[in-house]
């Protein structure tokens, strides 16, 4: 995004979280046109899945301001913000476990309608999408952790989001499922999704995201394109000196 303003759907800035003595996040800014794909990187307690809790509203920021359309959005409710348009999946999965696979998902689809029938047909889209369809009727305990992942994913997709933010999407996930996830989070950027991408894969982050923002200590250390990032000292040194190269 090179004119300020210009296409700008999420726009962070300067962000901050304490829990107590430490900083998560500190001073956090970046923007997000429209239509990117963007990755967030991060070492273990870099700040990255806090990021997300106060961009969906799931924790009230001790500064800054977060726009969407620049409009603030910074004290909403989880519920306002998935409203207007922006869905997260959550790095610690919390399905409802007593609930079906397409029941939770459906839960995701009531944040846009109040029809029953047109919730059921947005859940099972999206259950087809992440290809778990044919378990639309299990109960969501039954569920390996890939395709509880990708229940989390349908929950998000069900909202139908203009912004879709995705904590570690492929963690935990078995190695064969991987390329599928990928395909399909190209996919949803195709048809217009605007992401946000938090992956421990360096080579799922670097291979989809045209920038990166790097956080570490809860600060941003770099922000552009995958290569120089991925070349940037400060990053080297974030990951004990291991420089990645593709
Ligand atoms: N609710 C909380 N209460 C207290 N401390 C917290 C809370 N949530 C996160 N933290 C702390 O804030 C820091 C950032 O955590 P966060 O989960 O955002 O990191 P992360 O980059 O997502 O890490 P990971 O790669 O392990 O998922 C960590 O030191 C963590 O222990
Ligand atoms: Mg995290």
């Amino acid at each position: 995004m090179d004119r300020p303003g210009e296409g700008v759907l999420l726009d962070v800035r300067g962000v901050t979280k304490r829990f107590g003595g430490l900083v998560a996040n500190n001073d956090i800014s970046f923007r997000v046109g429209a239509g990117e794909m963007v990755g967030i990187i991060g070492p273990n307690g870099a700040g990255k899945s806090t990021l997300f809790d106060l961009l969906t509203g799931f924790q009230p920021a001790d500064a800054g301001e977060v726009l969407l359309d620049g409009r603030p959005i910074t004290r909403f409710r989880p519920d306002e913000i998935s409203r207007l348009g922006v869905a997260r999946t959550f790095q610690k999965l919390r399905p409802f476990t007593q609930m079906t696979v397409i029941e939770n998902v459906m839960v995701g689809a009531f944040q846009k309608t109040t029809d029953l029938a047109r919730a059921r047909r947005d859940a099972t889209n999206a259950l087809e999408r992440v290809g778990l369809a044919d378990k639309a009727e299990s109960h969501a305990r039954v569920l390996s952790t890939g395709q509880r992942k990708r229940l989390e994913l349908a929950r998000a997709l069900a909202t139908k989001p203009r912004l879709l933010l995705l904590d570690e999407v492929t963690g935990g996930v078995d190695l064969r499922s991987i390329p599928g996830l990928v395909a399909l989070v190209r996919e949803l950027n195709a048809a217009g999704t605007t992401l946000v991408v938090i992956e421990h894969n360096m080579g799922v982050i670097m291979d989809v995201s045209r920038r990166i923002v790097a956080l570490h200590l809860g600060e941003v250390i770099a922000d552009g394109p995958p290569a120089a990032v991925g070349r940037d000292p400060r990053v080297v040194e974030a990951y004990l000196g291991q420089a990645y190269v593709r």
